[in-house]
């Protein structure tokens, strides 16, 4: 029964954290980003699982600097990555802050943006 218990709770209390991939987009990506109403501050975000990969994007939005101009002090980002900075050429000034996502995040983001079954329009197409 104990066990029962536990389960239950932890269950609950993962349900109550569980990431709300549609409201972390309105709260903290919908200032600069559209999914199918073309391009703002940045690109429109419609049909990124088409043309990203999940771990270029868990990549890029945790640190889009180091991406973009390369850092030799961090590992993983000690040279410029090509996509994100023709990405940036087509949309700078603004650089994008940081955000702290991971890979089941990004994923849920993803299977949202599928949901919406929009086409992106915009600059981005023709980034390849
Ligand atoms: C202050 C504005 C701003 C906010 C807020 C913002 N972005 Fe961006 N984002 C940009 C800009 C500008 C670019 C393109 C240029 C760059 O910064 O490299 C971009 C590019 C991107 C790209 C690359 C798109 C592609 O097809 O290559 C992804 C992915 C992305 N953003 C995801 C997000 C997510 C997810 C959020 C919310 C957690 C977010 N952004 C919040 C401004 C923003």
């Amino acid at each position: 029964m104990k066990t029962l218990l536990f389960l239950f709770v932890c269950s609950f209390t993962f349900n109550l954290y569980a990431f709300d991939a549609g409201k972390f987009f309105k709260t903290n990506c919908k200032s600069c980003h559209t999914i199918g109403g073309g391009d703002t501050v940045g690109p429109d975000l419609a049909g990124l699982d088409k043309r990203r990969k999940v771990d270029w994007v868990v990549k890029f939005v945790s640190y889009p600097e180091g991406m973009v101009s390369g850092d030799p002090d961090e590992p993983g980002y000690e040279k410029a990555d090509k996509l994100a900075k023709k990405v940036f050429a087509a949309y700078k000034p603004t650089l994008m802050p940081e955000f702290s996502m991971d890979k089941s995040q990004v994923k849920a983001l993803f299977e949202y943006i599928k949901s919406t079954k929009k086409s992106p329009k915009g600059k981005i197409l023709k980034i390849k």
